[in-house]
């Protein structure tokens, strides 16, 4: 089975209440909710985790290589400034889809710029939380079309898609 790493970034744990015109009105953990029920129907696993921290969204995705065979990230506000959550996926090398709640190249022009693109498979912008269930989907045939899941690397060896960068 597919395994899935959903990572939120800074004041994503605030979806709900914060600027609900532009993120709506859905809290985290119902994102979190709708996100498992579909990994669900797709019969792949996911773990979803947030953090305002750098550093921390740094270390999980380090820490990812091994036990997860994709990433679903929405780094928020790091997005268009962190070069070490950019490193990290390039790092890892797990093919990695970026989800914004909103259409970040119709806001401000501070935010027309991702870091991670450049990095990652594709993006979904501008779909609300729906993006992320676009990008389940998305991650997931990619993933199948890649061929076999690269099993548990528990072992220590590494990641068959690692292994190809
Ligand atoms: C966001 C867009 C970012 O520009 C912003 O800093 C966020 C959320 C989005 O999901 O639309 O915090 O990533």
């Amino acid at each position: 089975m597919l395994r899935l790493l959903v990572l939120h970034g800074p004041n994503l744990n605030l979806l709900g209440t914060r600027e609900p015109s532009v993120y709506g009105q859905m809290s985290l953990p119902d994102i979190n909710k709708s996100i498992a029920r579909r990994a669900g129907e797709l019969g792949v696993a996911v773990q979803s985790k947030q953090s305002n921290l750098e550093g921390e969204l740094v270390t999980w995705i380090q820490n990812a290589l091994g036990h997860f065979d994709g990433l679903i990230i929405n780094p928020a506000a790091y997005t268009h400034t962190s070069i070490a959550i950019r490193d990290a996926i390039a790092a890892v090398a797990l093919p990695t889809v970026e989800v914004h709640l909103s259409n970040i190249h119709q806001r401000e022009e501070f935010r027309h710029h991702s870091f991670i693109a450049a990095v990652a498979v594709g993006q979904i912008a501008g779909f609300g939380p729906t993006g992320y269930l676009l990008a389940l989907e998305a991650l997931t045939a990619h993933l199948e079309a890649s061929g076999p899941p690269s099993r548990s690397r528990a072992d220590g060896k590494k990641n068959r898609t690692a292994s190809r960068r």
